[in-house]
């Protein structure tokens, strides 16, 4: 990939670029819980987006999409969104440069990546590879989470989706063979070491791809905002659903109206879930951990109301197989892969065996992706 970017670059701007990386993400468990300030529990994976920049001496910023073979250029001082454009992503983070007082002038970008499905956070991943390039070229010295946060607020402002940091963050912070125990409060991690035994990750990729995805994510945090409002008088010092407790359950449950109980019951229990996964890892009960993550697809079909019926369909087929210690969807939802954790023997049977049943059930062939953790964001050359 290193290659076939900075091939592409030459080709295009005819110098010789700097390349820099950023991955794509899972998340174990702790779904919909960062823009709460909850706990997320995410991984970078060897896949990702590799963007390759360099100076052009000029006021415009140029750039060219390898797998689309489209180009685009704007001027680094006069921009704004263009909706639903790829270089919403560049010129989001272009802009939180600025206003963090970085300004830089005219260069020219190419990018591409191996992302393999929807939902892996590739958007995050192109944020971070961008910000790591700019920075790099020009000799900027920005923390890693300066530049998560500059992404997550590049989505916010750029491509409308008020998105949590755990994206951005796992992309930019990952470490290979570990996941991080994310504080979305803090914004601080402790790395875990992802030891599966004779269990594997595999995604089982959907297919689906829910055109309201972004509207319905953004209509379930404010959701969980207006909860938080009205629990407010009785619980005077919370800011977020972070704050509640699974003891506190019945009481919310008094008062919030029946259609944002369940809503806020999947946050405050998921939290809680993911603190237990976490246990259960290091302790090395993955039985317990794959019962976890069954517990969070159901909460997350069920209460937070996220998933579709091709995810239930495949996350139900996948919990009946012995070999199959927990399935889930992941991710936003509506659609994209559910997570699994099955024996490593195991794993050409669970292809043979979900294959043919989501097939003669929607008549797509699901994609089955083993993953691997990998490292984060990163310089090149
Ligand atoms: C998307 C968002 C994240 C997070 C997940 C759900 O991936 O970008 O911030 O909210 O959905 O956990």
């Amino acid at each position: 990939m290193i290659e076939k970017v900075s091939n592409a670059f030459r080709d295009v701007f005819k110098t010789d670029p700097i390349v820099a990386f950023a991955p794509g993400r899972i998340n174990l468990i702790g779904e919909h819980t960062d823009y709460q300030e909850g706990f997320v529990f995410p991984a970078a994976i060897e896949q990702g987006i590799w963007v390759a920049v360099q100076k052009n001496h000029e006021s415009n910023i140029r750039l060219y999409s390898i797998d689309l073979e489209e180009e685009f250029a704007f001027s680094s001082t006069d921009f704004s969104p263009k909706k639903g454009h790829w270089a919403n992503y560049a010129m989001g983070m272009v802009s939180q440069l600025n206003q963090a007082g970085f300004y830089p002038t005219g260069f020219d970008l190419a990018f591409g990546g191996n992302i393999p499905a929807s939902g892996l956070s590739s958007s995050a991943a192109l944020s971070v590879a961008i910000g790591t390039a700019i920075s790099g070229l020009f000799g900027y010295s920005v923390p890693k989470k300066s530049l998560a946060l500059y992404a997550q607020k590049s989505e916010h402002v750029f491509a409308g989706v008020n998105c949590g940091i755990m994206d951005p963050y796992a992309s930019a912070f990952g470490v290979k063979d570990h996941a991080l125990l994310l504080d979305c409060r803090s914004n601080t991690h402790q790395e875990v070491k992802a030891d599966f035994g004779d269990y594997s990750l595999i995604l089982v990729n959907s297919k689906v791809k829910h055109s309201l995805a972004d509207s319905a994510y953004n209509k379930r945090r404010e959701a969980c905002e207006k909860s938080v409002r009205l629990l407010r008088p009785t619980f005077p010092d919370i800011k977020t659903l972070r704050d509640i407790g699974v003891s506190d359950l019945e009481t919310v449950e008094e008062i919030l109206p029946a259609e944002l109980f369940p809503k806020a019951k999947h946050v405050i229990t998921e939290i809680q879930r993911v603190f237990d996964a976490v246990d259960a890892l290091k302790k090395k009960d993955l039985l317990r951990f794959g019962q976890l993550l069954n517990a969070s697809h159901a909460s997350l079909s069920d209460d937070f109301e996220v998933s579709c019926e091709e995810l239930d369909f495949l996350a139900a087929k996948a919990q009946e197989i012995p070999e199959v210690l927990g399935s889930r969807m992941m991710g936003g939802g509506f659609g994209g892969c559910t997570i699994n954790l099955v024996k490593t023997d195991y794993l050409t049977e669970f292809e043979t065996r979900m294959n043919p049943a989501y097939f003669e059930k929607f008549g797509i062939h699901p994609e089955f992706i083993p993953v691997k953790i990998g490292d984060g964001a990163r310089l090149i050359s």
